[in-house]
């Protein structure tokens, strides 16, 4: 087992990475107290919740309150679900939310225990690659609005965040890939030398080998919580995670949701980010084809379809609140493992656009 520190305002909690975990009472217990209410979706619960409730303490008291799956439900009636159980369980602030799925129940669950009297302790039990990698570190909790994504949340830490890689298992193929997509991102922006183990382990990770899972959730993890450690809120180092996602957005959006995961879209928005940089002269040109190369071995898509609209593309783009009509603002690659945010002309965006 493996474990991080991440250190916020507020203080400090524990990452832990490792096989098995979901099954060790004693790294769960010892994060627990008060009533336990654990929150998962009806697809996570039938294959792990067994494992959790046979190593809770006897005298624990908890409940669980199983949701259905997918992003659909992560709406504020499932929200109030959760705080409608957690009154009638007479949970009082000290009580503990246990999050255990995806990104969608460590969002819905981190926000009920944000708001459920002022904010109640939530441990973070991840089982997708997305959650472990990126959504269960760092703090952000919410739901979705008919208006948009995540329109409704609040910043909210953990008190621990347990990823048992064993739950990487029995992931669908393409929720697991779109998840590498995130660990991919992390080694461009960040880290040349965990970039060049990626290539040197595509294989072990296509093959979701334990020893190659167990380091890629690891390093993924230290560096989401450089970042967010140094940039809680969002204003400048976090930023940079949205490496890839500007282009990405556009095109989930121009696909309405349905045709991409959002890790697919942001491997194809890496490339076309990639190639900007190029374009504008600040990375050496070639390099973008090492990301290919990397995104493809690891299953994910790096091209755009013909029948996407690029003017459309380029006109959701635009609509980032931040963003003049003439210039765009987006994370650029100056080398494999460092990358910058900066406005570039709409012009060049266009010009990559029509080339891929
Ligand atoms: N808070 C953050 O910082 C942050 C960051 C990134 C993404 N997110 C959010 O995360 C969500 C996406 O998360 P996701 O990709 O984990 O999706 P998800 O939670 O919908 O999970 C994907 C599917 O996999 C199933 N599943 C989960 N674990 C499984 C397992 N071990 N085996 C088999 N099936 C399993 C789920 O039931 C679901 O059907 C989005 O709502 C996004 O906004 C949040």
């Amino acid at each position: 087992m493996k474990v991080t520190e991440v250190s916020h305002a507020g203080g400090r909690y524990p990452v832990y990475v490792g096989q098995g975990l979901l099954a060790v009472s004693s790294v769960l217990q010892r994060h627990l107290e008060g009533r336990v209410l654990l929150v998962s979706d009806e697809i996570v619960a039938d294959l792990y919740l067994d494992r959790i409730t046979a190593g809770l303490d006897e005298n624990c008291r908890w409940r669980s309150l199983l949701l259905p799956a997918g992003e659909t439900h992560k709406t504020l009636e499932n929200w109030q679900r959760v705080i409608d159980t957690l009154v009638e369980m007479r949970a009082q602030r000290d009580a503990t939310v246990l999050a255990l799925g995806g990104g969608v129940i460590g969002d819905l669950a981190g926000f009920a225990a944000a708001s459920y009297m002022r904010g109640i302790r939530v441990v973070q039990l991840p089982t997708t690659l997305l959650a472990q990698v990126d959504a269960a570190v760092g703090g952000k909790t919410g739901v979705n609005h008919t208006a948009g994504k995540n329109l409704i949340g609040a910043f909210h830490q953990p008190e621990a965040v347990i990823a048992d890689i064993d739950t990487l298992i029995s992931l669908d193929d393409r929720d697991y890939r779109a998840g590498l997509a995130e660990v991919v991102k992390y080694g461009a922006i960040r880290d040349e030398r965990f970039f060049s183990w990626l290539e040197s382990r595509a294989e072990a990770l296509n093959a979701r080998m334990p020893d190659a899972l167990l380091e890629a959730v690891h390093v993924s993890v230290g560096h989401k919580a450089e970042v967010v450690a140094a940039d809680e809120r969002e204003a400048g180092q976090r930023a940079l995670l949205n490496f890839g996602h500007t282009f990405g957005h556009a095109l989930e959006t121009a696909t309405a949701y349905e045709r991409y995961r959002h890790g697919e879209a942001v491997a194809i928005g890496m490339v076309l980010a990639a190639r900007l940089s190029e374009l504008l002269g600040r990375l050496r040109v070639g390099t973008s084809e090492r990301l290919v190369h990397l995104l493809e071995h690891l299953g994910l898509p790096v091209a755009l379809p013909d029948d996407i609209d690029r003017e459309r593309l380029l006109e959701l783009m635009r609509l980032d609140k931040k963003n003049r009509a003439d210039r765009i603002r987006l994370i650029l690659l100056d080398e494999i493992g460092s990358a910058a945010i900066d406005t570039c002309p709409a012009d060049d965006i266009r010009e990559v656009l029509t080339r891929s």
